[in-house]
């Protein structure tokens, strides 16, 4: 066949976004060898979570991955009660939480604070001269001229700014000057920084667009080029805080508040423990914040970078010991949230997790992030200076060992999942294995 007929056939065949939802899965059923059986999991959708909802969220639609939502109890942050949805696979998570608050409710429960929310977006500014492409900028008194135009056209840059948008404004405008450490030692560049407050949004989307609105009279004021226009994700600005204090009863008196400082020691002071401590944190915050719909990633990013603030990564908690002896934990992290806008106001499980919430304002869900980051630390970071963490999560693991090896009903799923754990066997082959017992002594 020549090359032109293939082409021909090229465009007759649709590309995988241009097929409906029962043409994709019929593509993957023969790509992968899919079952009828398999793909049924892509066709029954929750009522008000169609497949064009989800089609409209993502490119390339073809269903979706369910991750199991429960709520943690006993929290009390700044004398407010809360039940706390949590968005999480892993067992034990939301149980340790729990179990964690409750031991905060004690002396009064969680101390939150949380700043506006400030971010920041960037627009990078390079100055390679068109006509004889040599670098403006490796002069610094170039490098001032440039800052002071740009300054003096702060006014109407914020004007332009926000220009576009009603509720969010851009309120400052900052310059920085920052030269490449990469291999490529490219020079000097200037960054512009808008500063925006986002209110009850995250803002991604309103702050690139402001980005990109002063982006051609960024151009036209200083003759330089730009770059890049993005908001930068380490949002420093928009810090949450939270303290508790655990009573040393709880803790196994004031050995088992030493062991704990002993753990904390080990995170603040090695890179490879701090990463899992913050990991373990993080299972509190990302649960939260995948049950009310958050950019994980992005708050992840920040938190992980804001961990590194010092040139260490270290842990982003602090564990002391009061007057009393009781133990204080204290955290503070980078949290970009909202509670408007992106997918909480189109998906149906966002918005009834921010209903179950009963919050009103953005600040308030970043109060209760960062009062489940803590209360997750003190969870892990107890049972690991104490019995371990593996007798618990085992306990639950079994539960679903037991489930893979085919037990159904609750009754049976509990007894298989018990014999597990006490033969210290936690095995699909064991469980199997019990289960041909229980069915041969029924029989
Ligand atoms: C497991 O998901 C989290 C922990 O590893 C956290 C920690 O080690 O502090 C238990």
């Amino acid at each position: 066949m020549d090359k032109n007929n293939n082409k021909k056939n090229d465009k007759n065949v649709k590309k995988f976004y241009e097929l409906d939802h029962h043409e994709r899965l019929e593509f993957l059923k023969k790509d992968a060898h899919l079952t009828d059986q398999d793909l049924k999991i892509f066709q029954d959708f929750p009522k008000n979570f169609e497949f064009n909802k989800v089609n409209n969220m993502i490119e390339n639609a073809i269903g979706f991955v369910p991750i199991p939502l429960g709520i943690a109890t006993n929290f009390i942050i700044n004398r407010r009660k809360y039940l706390i949805p949590m968005a999480i696979e892993e067992p034990s998570v939301i149980a340790a939480a729990s179990k964690a608050a409750k031991i905060a409710g004690i002396k009064g429960g969680f101390l939150a604070e949380a700043d506006n929310s400030i971010m920041i977006g960037q627009i990078q500014l390079i100055s390679r001269d068109k006509r004889n492409d040599k670098d403006k900028f490796l002069d610094k008194e170039e490098r001032e001229r440039i800052k002071k135009i740009i300054l003096n056209n702060k006014e109407k840059l914020l004007e332009i700014a926000n220009s576009k948008s009603r509720s969010v404004h851009a309120i400052d405008l900052q310059i920085r000057e920052i030269s490449d450490e990469s291999i490529n030692k490219i020079g000097y560049m200037i960054i512009i920084e808008l500063i925006i407050d986002t209110k009850d949004a995250m803002g991604a989307n309103v702050i690139n667009t402001m980005c990109e609105l002063i982006a051609p009279e960024l151009e036209k004021i200083t003759k330089c080029t730009v770059i890049l226009k993005i908001l930068s994700n380490y949002s420093t600005k928009r810090m949450a805080r939270c303290k508790a204090i655990f009573p040393k009863e709880m803790i196994g008196g004031s050995k088992g508040v030493e062991r704990i400082l002993y753990a904390f020691a080990f995170a603040y002071s090695d890179i490879y423990r701090a990463v899992t401590h913050n990991k373990g944190l993080m299972n509190g915050i990302d649960g939260v914040a995948m049950a009310t719909g958050q950019d994980v990633r992005a708050i992840e990013a920040s938190a992980h970078a804001y961990a590194s603030k010092d040139g260490k990564y270290r842990s982003l908690t602090k564990w002391y010991k009061s007057k009393e002896g009781d133990l204080v934990g204290e955290i503070e992290i980078p949290l970009a949230i909202g509670i408007v806008g992106g997918i909480t106001s189109v998906h149906p499980y966002v918005k009834i997790s921010l209903k179950i919430l009963k919050i009103k304002k953005v600040k308030e869900l970043a109060l209760i992030m960062v009062a489940v980051g803590l209360a997750q630390n003190f969870a892990a970071i107890r049972a690991l200076a104490d019995e371990g963490i593996q007798k618990g999560h085992m306990k639950l693991h079994a539960r679903n060992i037991a489930i893979t090896a085919g037990a159904t009903d609750d009754e049976q799923i509990n007894i298989i999942a018990s014999k597990l754990v006490q033969e210290n066997n936690v095995t699909v082959n064991k469980a199997k294995e019990i289960i041909e017992l229980i069915n041969k002594n029924e029989n």
